[in-house]
């Protein structure tokens, strides 16, 4: 799976096991991937074949069993954990299924929670938040807590988190998984525009090949392995 362009993120020989009662659960095979620089990537595949695991050895959340993850060319094993949640903090944004938003917190501050440890007090990320919420169309929301968001709002609300730090690799989990189908293709437009416009590289795992299709490449995940479907596309 290699392609051209210079490798954002490159995944060689990547096997995870756990330790499950009795034998150990094998869920990726020797997964190799090249994720180059502009890319942006679904990946689809039956519930349980291990893409939330991949996504999180991609973000350094989990540690391969075996293999090498290297972001732009360096090798992640070689990082120590400070590296690591550099790393994390200003290079990848991640949006999980749930979207993980502070109930007490309103939605600029929920936003501006990634640029806490790094730059404090910094107007230049209270611009950005603003901008980028009035880029999802939550200019007049900003001021209000999750609770009276709905479930799209709170979805964009985690997307505008991810990118506050302007990431080089955003990294999505079901990012629409919540979300009614008028509000996913919105979530979904937002995505290609991030990647079209502004050059976000990005993993989206979905169960939805509506989003799948916006990807340029479509990959399944299945029996621990990789493969291309651009069948699919
Ligand atoms: N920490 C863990 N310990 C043991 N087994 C785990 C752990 N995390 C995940 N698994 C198992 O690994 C397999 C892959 O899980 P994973 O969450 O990556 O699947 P998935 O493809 O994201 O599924 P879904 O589409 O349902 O979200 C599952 O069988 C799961 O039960
Ligand atoms: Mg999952």
């Amino acid at each position: 799976m290699e392609r051209p362009g210079s490798a954002l993120v490159h995944l060689e020989g990547v096997s995870k096991s756990y330790e499950a009662p009795g034998v150990p659960l094998a869920v990726l095979n020797g997964i190799n991937l090249t994720v180059a620089e502009g890319e942006s990537i679904a990946i689809v595949g039956p519930s349980g074949s291990g893409k939330s695991t991949l996504l999180n050895i991609v973000g350094t959340l989990d540690t391969p069993t075996k293999g090498r993850v290297c972001f732009e060319g360096q090798d992640l094993s070689q990082f120590d954990e400070t590296q690591l949640a550099y790393l994390r903090n200003r290079r990848m944004g991640f949006v999980f299924q749930l979207h993980h938003l502070l109930p007490q917190c309103t939605a600029l501050e929920n936003v501006l929670i990634p640029t806490l440890v790094t730059r404090p007090k910094d107007s230049r990320a209270e611009q950005m938040a603003y901008l980028l919420l009035e880029r999802v169309g939550l200019k007049d929301r900003q001021n209000a807590k999750p609770a009276s968001l709905s479930g799209g709002e709170r979805q964009r609300v985690a997307l505008v988190r991810a990118l506050i730090n302007e990431p080089s690799l955003l990294l999505a989990d079901e990012p629409t998984g919540a979300l009614d189908y008028s509000s996913s293709m919105g979530l979904a437009d937002l995505l290609s525009e991030l990647n079209h416009n502004d050059g976000v590289t990005m993993i989206v795992v979905s169960h939805s090949l509506d989003i799948a299709r916006r990807m340029n490449r479509i990959l399944e995940l299945r029996d621990g392995t990789l493969r291309e479907r651009d069948d699919l596309k």
